[in-house]
């Protein structure tokens, strides 16, 4: 099964993404996850994505379709992929149907997390995940069972992501409504969207996501 999770910063898509890995044994393709490793190896990509990414617009349509290319070339075509922040644009949802017919895919759902703009900058503001193994925290929403300590791999140490700050958010969210939020009309005419509650509490917000994907 192949799914992409549509929705605004902070709607959830990564802390939904991870809770699929784990139950369905999918695979998370998040093109930010892969330009922050990029960034951090300073390889190519990351010293161009960097700066782009610090002010919260969006990194060239070309470099996030050759990284998911390269993804989807290395995995075998059974094992399940959930789309994380991927597509983005016009081209970029031409893109994937075009890397998806060629490694022999098919595109089964896309689910919109509906989420209110406001409460966004208090998700986003209060992000923090595992240094080690990235399991996504909150400073109010979902702290670890022992404070400090990661509660899948034990780990002591935590980052933020350098652009949740407010200023860049409020970039990140109108590129969002001018870029991103156009193209559900492709997968609409194609009756794969469910739109989910992206307000209720994280559990629901799975539910809802397993009784697509098992409906
Ligand atoms: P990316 O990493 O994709 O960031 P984003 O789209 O801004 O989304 P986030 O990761 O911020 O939010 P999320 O929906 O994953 O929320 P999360 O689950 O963590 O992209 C970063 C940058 O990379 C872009 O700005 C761009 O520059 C570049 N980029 C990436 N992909 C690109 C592409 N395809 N094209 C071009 N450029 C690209 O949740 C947030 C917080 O809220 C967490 O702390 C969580 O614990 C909490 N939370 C989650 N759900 C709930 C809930 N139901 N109730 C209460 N709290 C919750
Ligand atoms: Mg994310």
């Amino acid at each position: 099964m192949n799914i992409i999770l549509l929705g605004p910063p902070g709607a959830g898509k990564g802390t939904q993404a991870q809770r699929l890995v784990d139950r369905f044994g999918m695979r998370q393709l998040s093109t930010g996850d892969m330009l922050r490793a990029a960034v951090k190896a300073q390889t190519p990509v990351g010293l161009q994505a960097k700066a782009v990414m610090e002010r919260g617009e969006l990194v060239s349509d070309e470099i996030v379709s050759a990284l998911i290319d390269a993804e989807l070339s290395a995995m075998d075509a059974d094992t399940g992929v959930i789309f994380d922040g991927y597509p983005r644009t016009a081209a970029q949802a031409q893109s994937l149907d075009g890397l998806l017919a060629s490694h022999g895919r098919k595109l089964q759902h896309v689910i919109e997390l509906d989420v209110d703009e406001d409460a966004l900058v208090e998700r986003i503001t209060g992000r923090f995940t595992c240094a080690k193994c990235g399991k996504g925290y909150h400073d109010t929403f979902e702290q670890p069972a022992v404070a400090g300590v990661c509660d899948k791999c034990g780990s002591t140490e935590f980052k933020r992501r350098p652009d949740d700050n407010e200023e860049t958010v409020r970039t990140r969210m109108a590129e969002y409504r001018a870029k991103t939020q156009p193209i559900l009309p492709i997968y609409e005419e194609r009756g794969i969207v469910t739109r989910v509650d992206g307000m209720a509490d994280m559990d629901s917000v799975t539910s809802a996501i397993e009784s697509v994907l098992n409906g």
